[in-house]
């Protein structure tokens, strides 16, 4: 059963911000939006694009390659031309602390 991990501080990611991460030698990224922090695969899965390089809009991500993008809370997409959702993983922060749960 996976452990939370602490992978960064609130005060390190700007709302609207990405923050690339490796952890336990997986690629993350860590988005900001107004609702919070979410964490998803740092490899988009239309053709593996980083998705730190891409930016965040309202509560989605958007691929910089072909511009597909992705609900941060569920990972689904929401335009193409990816057709399947990026992995996404759980969120908690603690005082100034993130912590992601890796699956
Ligand atoms: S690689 Fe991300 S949309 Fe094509």
């Amino acid at each position: 059963m996976a452990d939370f991990v602490k992978v960064a501080t609130v005060d390190e990611i700007a709302v609207g911000e990405i923050l690339p991460l490796t952890v336990h030698h997986r690629d993350i990224v860590i988005c900001r939006t107004a609702d919070g922090f979410f964490a998803v695969a740092d490899e988009c899965p239309h053709d593996s694009s980083p998705i730190a390089l891409g930016h965040v809009d309202g509560h989605e991500v958007v691929c910089p390659r072909h511009g597909a993008r992705f609900d941060l809370a569920t990972g689904d997409v929401t335009a193409p031309p990816a057709v399947v959702g990026i992995e996404t993983y759980e969120v908690k922060v603690e005082s100034n602390d993130i912590f992601v749960k890796l699956n």
